[in-house]
């Protein structure tokens, strides 16, 4: 019996721990254009550039960062990046531009790649 806990972590740690949070995605792809402005990309933190992005909301945005956007390529051109962390890199700037955006659940992230696969970029 005492080694149940330790079993239970050995389960349910990996899965979560291995994906990257919000501030991570950002510092590793996000920044290269939204820390400067490159290609106009809206900067983390200018709340003026946020607001109508928050307004319009994370079921325009997320499946926008899956398929890109004009000069925004698919997932910020980082293949690499799951579908939740994307999600997560895109909640972590729009709550930086003045959003109060909550951890996306599983559905959320479906009904986002659901819409990203239905508009995809040509
Ligand atoms: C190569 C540059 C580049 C990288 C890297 C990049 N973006 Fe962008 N992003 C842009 C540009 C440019 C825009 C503005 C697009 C437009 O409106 O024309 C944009 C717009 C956005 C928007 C607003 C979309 C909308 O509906 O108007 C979101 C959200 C976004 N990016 C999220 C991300 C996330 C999350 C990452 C990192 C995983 C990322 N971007 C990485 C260039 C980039």
């Amino acid at each position: 019996m005492r080694l149940l806990p330790l079993a239970l972590l050995a389960v349910f740690l990996p899965a979560g721990a291995e994906e990257k949070s919000g501030a991570e995605v950002y510092e590793s792809t996000c920044i290269e254009c939204h820390g400067s402005g490159k290609h106009r990309a809206p900067i983390l933190g200018d709340k003026k550039a946020w607001r109508p992005l928050v307004r319009e909301g994370l079921d325009d945005l997320v499946p926008a960062s899956y398929g890109g956007l004009r000069k925004m390529p698919a997932k910020g051109g980082n293949p690499a990046l799951s579908d939740l962390e994307v999600a997560r890199g895109v909640i972590f700037m729009a709550n930086a531009g003045g959003g109060k955006f909550a951890e996306p659940s599983a559905s959320d992230l479906e009904r986002w790649r659901r819409k990203a696969d239905s508009r995809r970029k040509r």
